[in-house]
C-alpha cells in the first residue's frame, strides 16, 4: 500500500515536473512570439484583462446578482431580436413558453459566470437557480416555506460569500484514509478546520479514543447540529464555533482541511508559520499552489484525492 502510494507520489512529481517544463516552454514561446496569426497581441490583452479584474473587485454574491441580471437582459434582447427577425423576414409570429425563457436564463447565467471567472461550482448554482424558482412557482409553495428555506440556507451558507468555502461533507472512505494517515503510536491532537456536521471528527474520535479530536466551524447551524449529534453519540470530539484563522496551529499534530481552492494559499501561510516540525497538514481535494505534497492519495469516483504535507 505504502509502495503503491510512493509510486503514485513519484509519478505525480514527474507529471508536475513535466507540466512545469511545458509551462516554461510555452512561456518562452509566448515571450519570443507575442502576436498570434491574426496579429493580435494576446499577452497585452491578458495583461489588460488581469488589470481590470484587479481593479474591479466585486464580492461573489454581488457578481452573482449582476450575472443573473445580465442573463435576464440577454434573454429579453435575444427573444426580441428573434421575434423581430421572424416577423419581418419569415412573416411568422414567434412565441416563447415561460419554461423555454427560464431555460435560456439558466444557460446564459451559467455561461456568463464562466466568463466572469467565478469558481466552477457557481455555474451549477446559476444553472439551478432560475429552474428552482420556476419549479417553486409552479407548485404554489406556501410563502412561509420560502422564509424557512431562506433562514436554513442562511445559517448553513451565511459565511460562504465571505470565506468562499461552501458546506460540502466528506465521505466515510475519506475518514478511513485519514485514520490510517495520522500517527498510530502516539496521542494525536487533530482539528478539522471547517468541521461542518462533525462526521469526520466523530469518526476519528471513535477510531482513536486515545486522541484529542476537535472541530471548528464558522457557520452556526452545522456547528449546533454537530454539538447535538456528538451528545447523542456520546462522542469525545469537541466542537467550537469560530474562524480557524483564530486558532493557534502549533497546538495540533494534525490539521485536516476540506475547504476550497481560494483558501489554500492563506492556509499554507498560516500552517507553515505556526505548525511544528513533524506535524501533518491534510487537505481533501485541494492542493496548495506551488507546494508539492509529501504524499498524495489518488482519488476515485467515490472520493477526491487527499494531499498530505509533513511540516519540516
Ligand atoms: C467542505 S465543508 C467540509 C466539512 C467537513 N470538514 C467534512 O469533512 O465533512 C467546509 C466547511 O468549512 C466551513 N468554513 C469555511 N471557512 C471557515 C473558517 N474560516 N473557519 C471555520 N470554518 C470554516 C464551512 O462553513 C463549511 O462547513
Amino acid at each position: 500500500m505504502m509502495q503503491e502510494t510512493l509510486n503514485k507520489l513519484s509519478l505525480n512529481q514527474t507529471r508536475q515536473q513535466a507540466q512545469s517544463l511545458h509551462l516554461i516552454q510555452s512561456e518562452k514561446l509566448a515571450v519570443s512570439k507575442p502576436f498570434d496569426k491574426q496579429g493580435i497581441d494576446r499577452q497585452a490583452i491578458e495583461a489588460i484583462t488581469a488589470k481590470i479584474r484587479k481593479k474591479i473587485r466585486i464580492v461573489p454574491a454581488a457578481k452573482a446578482v449582476l450575472i443573473q441580471g445580465g442573463a435576464l437582459m440577454t434573454v429579453l434582447a435575444s427573444t426580441q431580436m428573434m421575434g423581430w427577425f421572424a416577423a419581418n423576414y419569415m412573416a411568422i409570429t414567434l412565441s416563447f413558453s415561460i419554461f423555454s425563457l427560464v431555460l435560456m436564463q439558466a444557460f446564459f447565467a451559467a455561461t456568463l459566470s464562466k466568463f466572469a471567472g467565478m469558481a466552477s461550482w457557481w455555474r451549477w448554482i446559476h444553472l439551478a437557480f432560475p429552474l428552482a424558482a420556476w419549479a417553486l412557482l409552479q407548485w404554489h409553495v406556501p410563502s412561509e416555506l420560502y422564509l424557512i428555506g431562506f433562514i436554513v440556507s442562511l445559517s448553513l451558507f451565511w459565511t460562504t460569500f465571505r470565506t468562499q468555502v461552501p458546506f460540502f461533507p466528506s465521505r466515510p472512505v475519506v475518514w478511513q484514509q485519514v485514520a490510517k494517515i495520522i500517527p498510530q503510536t502516539q496521542v494525536v491532537r487533530l482539528v478539522d478546520i471547517g468541521s461542518g456536521l462533525g462526521d469526520m471528527s466523530m469518526y476519528i474520535a471513535k477510531a482513536r479514543p486515545d486522541s484529542q479530536i476537535e472541530g471548528i466551524e464558522i457557520a452556526p447551524l452545522p456547528w449546533i447540529i454537530s454539538i447535538v449529534r456528538a451528545k447523542f453519540r456520546r462522542s469525545k470530539a469537541v466542537f467550537k464555533l469560530g474562524d480557524y484563522n483564530a486558532l493557534q496551529f502549533a497546538n495540533y499534530d494534525v490539521i485536516f482541511a476540506y475547504l476550497s481552492p481560494v483558501a489554500m494559499q492563506n492556509l499554507w501561510e498560516k500552517a507553515s508559520q505556526e505548525m511544528l516540525p513533524g506535524s501533518l497538514l491534510i487537505s481533501l481535494e485541494f492542493e496548495i499552489p506551488g507546494i508539492p505534497p509529501t504524499m498524495r492519495i489518488a482519488g476515485n469516483e467515490n472520493s477526491p484525492a487527499i494531499y498530505v504535507w509533513k511540516i519540516a
